[in-house]
């Protein structure tokens, strides 16, 4: 391949209702349970790469500064998988932007391997269906690999001792229309969260009493939850949402890995009034403070009111079931990788 190839993909953050925690032993980051989420619309990654002679590195701008040697580590561990599967050596010059701030309590991770997941692999001229850039998106991030796909999306454990060979990729459980739902994001700290989820899930995996506990019980939420969302029944979808947060973060704090702040604890007793009020509100958190609220649509003007006015929460954000990763070519979006 010569000159310059060069692609634009978009993609959204997802919020798991049935929580990713934990990785097989071995390479390849497979997850050691099952997942369960819904990918976002609204909230935005968008990634263009472009592969061109003349380039002695990587190099890529996240949201208009150059990324941090971490940042361009991840990635070009990633651009490397597609350089080895295209059959070629040229460097790439990245520029990625979130429309939502880092700090908005959802994780750019998922949104931004995905995109880049996408956007790599088509401008290498690898016109993969969307399982194969959802495996690749999962190597650098599993919970990028839900993202790749729109709507409800599942994500299964790996298997239990995994080889080069093994390829893991989420897929749809339902479209976005399929259940009446917002996400109201309750926004309760600007700072960067204190510990990554890759550290924290080592961390859980290497000191908490509980590891074990919680993954005997993850995979049979994830299935309860899984059929409560197909059935629609949004009340077991928040309790076992509640029942897979509260499991993962009792074991993620018995190793003494604490993401929950006082403002995450007054918002979930606001979360509890609004239930003790008759309306159907459950709660869940991810590797931060921030508490994310599923509701009925309708609910969404009550439900905001009652959040917004807990001490600490800054801001609540109204986000919406949507799209898959799609690329992005000038005036022409196309509908790529989204199963939906
Ligand atoms: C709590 O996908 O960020 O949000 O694979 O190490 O990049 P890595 O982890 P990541 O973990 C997400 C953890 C979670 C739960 C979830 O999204 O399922």
């Amino acid at each position: 391949m010569t000159g310059t190839r060069t692609a634009t993909a978009i993609a959204h953050p997802n919020i798991a209702f049935a929580k990713y925690w934990g990785k097989r032993v071995g390479d390849g980051n497979f997850p050691a349970v099952p997942s369960v989420s819904v990918t976002l619309r609204g909230l935005s990654t968008q990634t263009t790469v472009a592969f061109r002679e003349g380039l002695t590195g990587d190099r890529m701008m996240l949201d208009g500064a150059v990324a941090d040697d971490a940042v361009l580590a991840r990635m070009t561990a990633m651009l490397d998988r597609v350089r080895a599967a295209a059959s070629f050596a040229l460097f790439a010059e990245v520029t990625s932007a979130n429309d939502f701030p880092t700090a908005s309590g959802l994780a750019s991770s998922a949104s931004g391997f995905a995109a880049l997941a996408l956007a790599a692999s088509r401008a290498a001229g690898l016109d993969w269906p969307a399982d194969k850039v959802s495996d690749l998106a999962r190597r650098s991030s599993a919970s990028a690999a839900r993202s790749v796909f729109g709507g409800f999306v599942e994500l299964d454990a790996g298997p239990v001792a995994p080889t080069a060979d093994d390829s893991l990729a989420a897929r749809v459980v339902a479209r976005a229309d399929h259940l009446d739902l917002a996400v109201l994001v309750c926004v309760t700290s600007e700072g960067k969260k204190s510990v990554a989820s890759t550290a924290g899930m080592r961390a859980t995996a290497e000191r908490s009493p509980y590891y074990a506990t919680w993954l005997a019980e993850a995979p049979q939420i994830a299935a309860r939850l899984k059929a409560a969302l197909v059935a629609k029944d949004f009340d077991a979808l928040g309790e076992l949402t509640e029942a897979s947060t509260f499991a993962m973060h009792a074991s993620a704090m018995a190793a003494g890995v604490l993401y929950l702040r006082g403002a995450t604890i007054d918002a979930l007793a606001a979360v509890r009034e609004l239930r003790g009020q008759g309306v159907a509100a459950y709660a869940t958190m991810d590797a931060g403070p921030h508490v994310k609220v599923l509701v009925k649509t309708g609910d969404v003007p009550r439900a905001t009111a009652h959040l917004a006015a807990v001490q600490g929460v800054l801001r609540v954000l109204d986000a919406r079931p949507g799209d898959g990763a799609h690329i992005v070519d000038g005036a022409n979006a196309t509908a790529a990788a989204s199963a939906t």
